[in-house]
């Protein structure tokens, strides 16, 4: 299994990168490597040498049963209450690098990553994402992901997945 990205470690440049959104940048400046160390997620950088033109975060998550749509509830055993899922909790690109496809690029690393995860060592049925704003949701939307009504979240299923690699 090949991918695009690599574990953020100490050589990355975290500090210059921007994609245009504050929290998103704050966040790999300042906690990235602390989620990392106590295992609340991990973090992949799209580099070229030590400058980070990308990167993403994926943890463990559950999604409700209920919030699902009824044709993928249908399939579920009643018993499942919770659905073991992965969390893809940011993604990003510097704007530096926008609309040149690294976003496209990023997101199926991502989705790869966590699919090649679920079949080979941790169940997880779905992809879930909190999109930052409409432009997110919009951009999730274009790869298939599905809004859940009420949640502020989105969901892309391994199933789905699975038919784009
Ligand atoms: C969203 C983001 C990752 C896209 O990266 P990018 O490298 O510019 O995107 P790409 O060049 O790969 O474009 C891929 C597709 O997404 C679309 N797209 C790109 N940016 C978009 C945005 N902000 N909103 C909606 N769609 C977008 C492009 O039009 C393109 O579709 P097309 O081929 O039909 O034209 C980048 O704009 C970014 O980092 N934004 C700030 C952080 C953010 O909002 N992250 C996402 C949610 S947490």
């Amino acid at each position: 299994m090949s991918y695009l990205t690599t574990a953020l470690d100490s050589s990355h440049d975290k500090k210059n990168f921007a994609c245009g959104k504050e929290l998103l940048d704050n966040y790999l400046h300042t906690q990235a490597r602390q989620d990392v160390k106590r295992k609340l997620s991990a973090c992949f950088i799209l580099s070229e040498g030590k400058a980070i033109k990308g990167y993403y975060t994926l943890s463990s998550t559950t999604i409700q049963r209920d919030l699902l749509p009824q044709e993928i509830i249908k399939k579920l055993p009643p018993s499942y209450k919770d659905l073991p899922a992965t969390l893809l909790g940011r993604l990003a690109i510097d704007i530096r690098y926008h609309g040149q496809g690294l976003g496209e690029l990023l997101l199926i690393d991502a989705l790869k990553r966590s699919y090649d995860t679920s079949i080979t060592s941790i169940g997880s049925m779905a992809i879930i994402v909190y999109p930052i704003d409409e432009d997110a949701v919009k951009f999730y939307k274009k790869y298939g992901f599905i809004l859940l009504p009420d949640s502020g979240k989105m969901f892309i299923s391994m199933e789905t997945i699975a038919q784009l690699f």
